[in-house]
């Protein structure tokens, strides 16, 4: 059955004309002229998405949009805004709208993002990926935010998203996770992206350092001020300033910090004069802020202003279809400087990379992927080429193999030919759960020659 969507729209010839362009598109319109008509039909009957006004009379779009949600979570809204008005924007996003459209808006426009919303939401409630991967690429085209999760997938519409506004963005997650390239991402993808990045490390610097380096200070301000220094406030002009670790930053700093962020103005150490400046402030941290705050270690009203759009880095533990994709990208980017031809994945290798549970993220991920480049002296990584951490603690493989004499440095060609045929087929059965039939037309050959080459190899089979 078509998908069933509901307008809320009290401009008559509007919703009129929306309702019989997305009737026309074969779905299920339903219709409400405010938001109360909206919450009303929404408990009734199930809606697939919502189309919301945000000027409605009484209660906004934006209010209405808060208690559908809170009805049901898993609506889809596209929230419609009347002006450019990216607060409001940002501020749907936050209650959980899943886009916006400014209007006027293009029927076109309107429709394709219909239809992607609803195969999104197809996709999710399968629990499959429809893109196979995001390429948010930086200016530099060297780092890339890579993905195959929908968790991640969200968080990258996001982040495309809040790149074109001004808005203080707050980044969080566990060590590892990506939180500075997607600082690095959001700077570069705005129109601040031929201004300065600047990050600076809350945690690594002592106190008044730290001050110093972030206002900057006058010639004979403190005891080793020789010379006047320019702060990272005002060298971030027009471009982005990125504080990390800033769960790290004294109570001290933290008021400071509160009275640049709201005069956009600030004096330097030992300095008199007022300087102006327009940085966009990032910051991130490993740490959960509501807990300092209520810990009295974070001030409260600094934590609302830094928190304004949050961004959540899932951990890799969270992003199985990540593992691998990742693993590979780090596999060729290693074999290409290490000067290597490009290794492959062995059947045990993925298993012990896809079972380990990543406390250190991407990064632990990169560092093993580095580690095992090193090791492997074959066409495969291995299991055993991992660092040991991740083969600790590891379920037995069901599918076996009798490797003995694969291991051996294999030193002709046509050996290397043979081990290389024999870990194919053990791939391939795998990946058809042993189903003899189907490994041999993925691989192109008959039954017949599958079942010689498993004997040949001494593949045995321990499939459940
Ligand atoms: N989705 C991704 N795709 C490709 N590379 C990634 C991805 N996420 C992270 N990386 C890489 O992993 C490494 C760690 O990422 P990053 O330094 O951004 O993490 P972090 O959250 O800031 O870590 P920490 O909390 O330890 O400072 C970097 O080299 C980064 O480029
Ligand atoms: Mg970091």
């Amino acid at each position: 059955m078509s998908e069933k969507i509901l307008i809320v729209e009290d401009e008559l010839n509007l919703r009129k004309l929306l309702s019989l362009l997305l009737s026309e598109q074969q779905y299920q319109v339903v219709e409400a002229s405010n938001s109360e008509e909206a919450i009303a039909i929404i408990k009734q009957q199930h809606i697939d998405l919502i189309l919301l006004d945000n000027r409605l009379p009484k209660m906004s779009g934006l209010e209405a949009l808060k208690i559908i949600k809170a009805i049901n979570p898993d609506i889809y809204v596209i929230l419609m805004t009347a002006y450019a008005s990216v607060d409001t924007a940002v501020e749907a996003l936050k209650l959980g709208a899943y886009d916006y459209i400014v209007k006027p808006f293009d029927l076109d426009e309107l429709k394709a993002l219909i239809h992607r919303t609803l195969e999104f939401s197809q996709a999710q409630k399968n629990g499959i990926s429809l893109v196979p991967q995001i390429e948010l690429a930086n200016s530099d085209n060297k780092e890339h935010i890579l993905t195959n999760s929908l968790n991640m997938m969200e968080l990258c519409r996001n982040i495309a998203k809040v790149s074109q506004t001004n808005t203080t963005v707050l980044i969080t997650g566990e060590s590892g996770t990506g939180k500075e390239l997607v600082a690095k991402t959001i700077h570069y993808y705005s129109t601040r992206s031929t201004g300065p990045f600047i990050k600076i490390n809350c945690g690594a610097l002592p106190e008044t350092l730290l001050e110093s380096t972030l206002f900057g200070h006058e010639k004979g301000a403190f005891t080793g001020a020789y010379q006047r220094q320019i702060g990272v406030f005002e060298r971030a002009h027009l471009g982005t300033l990125f504080l990390d670790e800033v769960g790290e930053m004294s109570t001290n700093l933290q008021v400071k910090l509160l009275r640049v962020i709201q005069e956009k103005e600030f004096e330097p150490l030992g300095g008199n004069k007022l300087i102006k400046s327009d940085f966009r402030l990032i910051t991130a941290t490993n740490r959960n802020l509501q807990n300092l705050v209520e810990a009295g270690k974070f001030r409260q009203d600094l934590f609302y202003r830094l928190n304004v759009m949050c961004l959540n880095l899932p951990p890799l533990r969270e992003r199985q279809n990540d593992i691998m994709l990742l693993a590979r990208y780090f596999a060729n980017q290693f074999c290409h400087e290490q000067n290597k031809a490009l290794l492959d994945f062995s059947i045990d290798a993925v298993e012990a990379l896809n079972q380990y549970s990543w406390p250190g993220n991407i990064r632990e991920l990169a560092n093993a992927i580095e580690y095992s480049v090193i090791m492997s002296n074959g066409l495969f990584i291995y299991a055993k080429d991992l660092p040991a951490q991740i083969n600790a603690n590891r379920d037995i493989p069901n599918l076996t193999v009798n490797f003995n004499d694969a291991d051996s440095p294999s030193t002709t060609l046509k050996d290397k030919v043979k081990n290389y045929e024999k870990e194919l087929i053990i791939n391939a059965l795998k990946n058809h759960n042993g189903h003899r039939e189907t490994t041999a037309n993925a691989l192109g050959v008959s039954k017949r020659t599958l079942l010689y080459k498993m004997q040949e190899y001494k593949i045995f089979e321990k499939i459940n």
